[in-house]
């Protein structure tokens, strides 16, 4: 009996009645919230006669609280659910569903909390479900029940007890909206052939699923899933595992189809997805029979944009399995790429979501570095198939394991996939220096939290950031490396055999990484892997490293972006780490150092006057370092005279820690300055990078002062040689640098010798775009090129090359193409077309939902546009915070975009203003951005103070 009774009861009756849902659908839901409402209202009218005490904000009801109890656990779920693709007579789009839950009693109560949010649940003699149990066992009858808005919870109270080890089926039937707010089970529209298409699609993570069907949506909550969705004859439906079969079924007079998938394996209820559209697909099956999807739009898919994701897909998948030393636990593998979506990609297990620029690659206008953004993004998702997927980690607060694995392994199987590409270098640059620089604040906080600490669904929204993303990432690789990568893997093997299925907490890892320490011979840490890991994931920031070469002693220090800045926070371990220092002296790799203290002498790096120590080779470890001035002055001269005998990954380490170092006041800014000069002769995108984002920090603090114009002279002679090299190696820019990473190169070449002004430079992209407007139907510019070439152009240039670009914007058909379109329209320096795009953002018919808030920030990176970006925001901050506020990335991204340039005291005051202002409404997910934004601002104004005129001289006298 059990499941297979009720999967077919359920069957047999699904069609009876989703046809009577139907029905009820369009008063019920009109009519849930105000039901809802009158409950509670009626509850407390109940309760009481006299004066009503004010409701004590911590209350003990367990229906207050947003954890569920652990009273009860999930086993399997049957969910039946049908996405209507047509408004309905009142104009809504929705969806019906039917689903039951069998559910195992652990400890005795007469109480059921079920998640469940904006559902409209069909009445059972007055009750909001079923309650059945298994033979031999009579369910206690349901006393009341009603909805905890707060919460999210269905809450069902009964008339006698559940009994601890006995398994109950509690059942509902739903209706719920099919909206476009890309949350749950919600609705994608597109147009193909002139025809408007709309598809259904999901987006659970974190507390989505709800949303779609009452569950206990807790990610240790794991149970099987058997689903079944029903849509129209000609549309496909898909799931996270393998469809079983189709069937035609009439209900309530029309023709449908019914596709039953097979039972999931045990997951959590964050990865369910359900897709329903009319996508087309293309696939291979590997070895092992596991059969590999891309799905998209049909024209996409036709146009082959498909076919990179498919080439890389299995290779990723195979090398995750060696690496894992696990099998790929399912079937199947779906990728497909959604016209709306929030973030980037997720990894709904075995049908992982994704931004059409996620997925989609066409070889004729997408660049290099959009294929590379596909490399990255599939090879982060399937990672989680394991880790994250098969072993789940309890709570919201491990997040930071979940995403900084995934984020740091992803750069092993971009690399397994396309070996020539240097892909393991790039993580110094997208996760190690961009978690530094949020890092160095005082409004920072420890990677790991406790598990208390994280509860609203805001609160587990924020903690998708760069802590949790990139610095998780830094100190995993660190730890990855000290241990050497084989005992790494190792234990994380063991970790996953021990988990699968399950669920762990962050230490599970450490006890296997130290188990596989304890069985490699001749392995010696100086402290456990415990106690090591500690002090960098329970204390925030990460300290500055100083090796003063003249007597060997090397100490360490809490860095911090401002030197004055009182820390609040009190780390247990006073902000001290046990740091793994690889390093080199003079053209040799030493053995690796432990600094276990404040300061220590090692004397291996007390060196003559002619040598110099460089260390955090290849940025193994999550710190900057420091040395004696004479030791600075060496390794400039190294530079100067051969820089290739720094490891290319330390060139651009020196950039941005002499950089960053000067910020926080550490060094000069003047010798920082100098770790700039020998540019003149890297020729490797790396160091670049590195540089040209520490530049453009020095861009946005004085592009409105004097010193503007000495530096663009200055940087004008640096960018030169490098744009004259590409232009003899490219052929005059028609042919493309063969290294996948000097393409990158090229265009920091191209895009920094415009921005500088050297000669013919814009000329040259200002002609490849009248080109392109004199015949819209030929674009020749290289898709490597367009982004620049775009911006150059639309920046130089009035309303007509901005419609040009807004209507191939409005065009196009191939994602990545918009996107460089969408960012090159906020380069013009035309107030009212900029004020006339932000409008647009508020319009999802001319922007998408999904992309309001990164034009916005691309607005605000434009010196014209930021006051108009930052205004706008202001005005409209109740539609910004209702429409974003609680999502996760793009909320925070918005604050911190549109203070970026803020470094005078007038911005900092209007940015405090801005903070008493709305402190009601609240900055929901962007709580910490705005926090960052104002400690940033203020290091800044104080740094500029002290800084400006040496600077200023600095410049002048280089560029003289
Ligand atoms: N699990 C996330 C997706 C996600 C992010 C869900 C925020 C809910 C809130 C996914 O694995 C992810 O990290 N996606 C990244 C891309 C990745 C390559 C870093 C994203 O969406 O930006
Ligand atoms: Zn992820």
């Amino acid at each position: 009996m059990g499941k297979g009774y009720y999967i077919s009861r359920h069957l047999a009756t699904a069609a009876m009645v989703l046809a009577a849902i139907a029905l009820l659908t369009i008063i019920a839901l009109s009519v849930v919230y105000n039901r809802e409402k009158s409950k509670n209202a009626a509850k407390l009218t109940n309760a009481t006669t006299l004066p009503v005490p004010p409701t004590p904000k911590t209350s003990n009801e367990p229906w207050d609280k947003y954890r569920l109890p652990d009273t009860l656990s999930p086993e399997y779920y049957n969910v039946t659910l049908w996405p209507r693709l047509v408004k309905n007579a009142i104009g809504m789009y929705i969806f019906t569903g039917v689903s039951g839950v069998m559910f195992t009693c652990v400890k005795k109560t007469d109480l059921i909390l079920i998640h469940s949010n904006k559902l409209n649940l069909t009445l059972f003699k007055g009750h909001h479900a079923k309650l059945t149990a298994q033979s031999g066992v009579t369910a206690p009858a349901i006393k009341t029940t009603w909805f905890q808005r707060e919460t999210q919870y269905l809450v069902i109270q009964l008339e006698g007890k559940l009994k601890p080890g006995k398994s109950y089926w509690l059942y509902t039937e739903f209706t719920g909206e099919l909206a476009d707010d890309l949350e749950g089970f919600y609705r994608s529209e597109y147009t193909e052939d002139g025809e408007k298409k709309i598809i259904a699609i999901t987006q659970m993570q974190g507390t989505y699923a709800r949303k779609a069907f009452p569950c206990f949506d807790e990610p240790g909550m794991k149970a099987v899933f058997h689903i079944t969705l029903i849509h129209d004859l000609e549309k496909t439906a898909l799931s996270n595992s393998q469809e079983i079969k189709t069937e035609n079924v009439i209900i309530n007079g029309t023709q449908v189809a019914r596709t039953i998938f097979g039972p999931t394996k045990k997951m959590s209820t964050y990865l369910i997805a359900f897709v329903v559209s009319d996508f087309r697909f293309i696939s291979v099956k590997d070895k092992k029979g596991v059969l590999v999807r891309i799905w998209a739009r049909k024209k996409a898919i036709d146009d082959g944009q498909g076919d990179y994701a498919l080439k890389i897909t299995q290779p990723i998948l195979e090398f995750f399995e060696k690496y894992y030393n696990t099998s790929y636990p399912l079937s199947k593998s779906d990728q497909i790429a959604l016209p709306d979506f929030n973030s980037g990609a997720m990894e709904n297990w075995g049908l992982v979501t994704y931004r059409e620029t996620a997925l989609l690659y066409d070889s004729r206008t997408s660049a290099n570095g959009n294929k590379q953004r596909i490399l990255t993004v599939v090879s982060h998702e399937l990672a989680h198939m394991w880790f994250g997927n098969l072993v789940t980690l309890k709570w919201w607060n491990d997040l930071w394991l979940n995403e900084g694995f995934a984020s740091y392994v992803e750069y092993l199987g971009a690399d397994y996939a396309e070996p020539t590409w240097n892909m393991k270098e790039q993580i110094i640059l997208y996760d190690l220096q961009s978690a530094f620089a949020v890092d160095g604040l005082t409004s920072s906080h420890p990677l790991s939290r406790k598990e208390e600490e994280v509860n609203t669904p805001s609160e587990i929204s924020e903690m998708f950031n760069t802590i949790s993303y990139s610095k998780g990432a830094a100190v995993l690789k660190m730890l990855s490396e000290f241990l050497t990568e084989p005992v790494f893997a190792k234990g994380l093997g063991n970790y996953l055999k021990q988990f699968a299925f399950g669920s762990s907490v962050y230490t599970d890892l450490w006890d296997h990484l130290q188990k596989a320490v304890d069985q490699t011979p001749g392995m010696k840490l100086p402290h456990s892997v415990h106690e090591i890991m500690n002090r960098w994931i329970l204390q925030m920031g990460f300290p500055v490293i100083t090796i003063d070469t003249r007597t060997g002693n090397v100490s360490q220090k809490h860095f911090l972006l401002e030197p004055q800045a009182v820390v609040e926070r009190k780390s247990e371990f006073n902000y001290e780490w046990f740091v793994p220092i690889k390093w080199m002296k003079k053209h040799q790799v030493q053995d690796q150092l432990w600094l276990l203290q404040k300061s220590d002498l090692h004397n291996p790096m007390k060196v003559s006057k002619n040598e110099w120590v460089l260390a955090n080779l290849n940025m193994s470890g999550y710190f900057r370092v420091n040395y004696d001035l004479g030791n600075w002055e060496r390794l400039i001269s190294q530079l100067e005279s051969d820089h290739q005998v720094i490891p290319v990954v330390n060139r651009a380490q020196i950039l941005d820690d002499a950089f960053n170092l000067a910020r926080a006041s550490f060094i000069n800014i003047t010798l920082a300055l100098r770790t700039t000069k020998y540019l003149l002769r890297e020729r490797q995108y790396i160091p670049w990078e590195a540089a040209l984002r520490n530049l453009n920090y020095f861009f946005q603090l004085f592009d409105r002062s004097e010193v503007y114009g000495a530096m663009q002279v200055y940087l004008k002679k640096q960018i030169k040689p490098l744009f004259e090299y590409f232009e003899t190696i490219s052929s005059n820019w028609t042919r493309v640098p063969s290294g996948h990473t000097d393409q990158f190169t090229q265009i920091i070449s191209l895009s920094l010798a415009c921005s500088t002004g050297v000669e013919g430079c814009r000329e040259l992209t200002r002609s490849w775009f009248k080109k392109w407007m004199q015949n819209p139907h030929n674009n020749t510019i290289h898709p490597n090129l367009r982004s620049t070439v775009y911006c150059n152009a639309i920046a130089g240039g009035g309303a007509e090359e901005w419609n040009f670009g807004w209507q191939m914007f409005q065009k196009a058909t191939v994602a990545a193409e918009a996107v460089k379109l969408r960012s090159a329209l906020a380069c013009t320096k035309v107030p009212w077309l900029l004020n006339r795009y932000l409008e647009y953002t508020m319009n999802p018919e001319k922007i998408r939902k999904q992309d309001a808030t990164s034009t916005i920030g691309y607005i605000a990176s434009n010196i014209i546009g930021q006051p108009l970006a930052w205004d706008f925001v202001r005005a409209n901050w109740d539609y910004f915070f209702k429409m974003y506020g609680t999502g996760s990335f793009s909320f925070s991204r918005l604050i911190s975009d549109i203070t970026y340039r803020f470094c005078t005291p007038f911005e900092l005051s209007q940015l405090k203003r801005f903070q008493k202002d709305n402190a009601e409404t609240g900055f929901g997910s962007g709580t910490q951005a705005l926090q960052q934004a104002i400690e940033k601002t203020t290091a800044k104004i104080k740094w500029l103070a002290e800084n400006k005129e040496p600077v200023l001289q600095w410049f002048l006298s280089e560029a003289a």
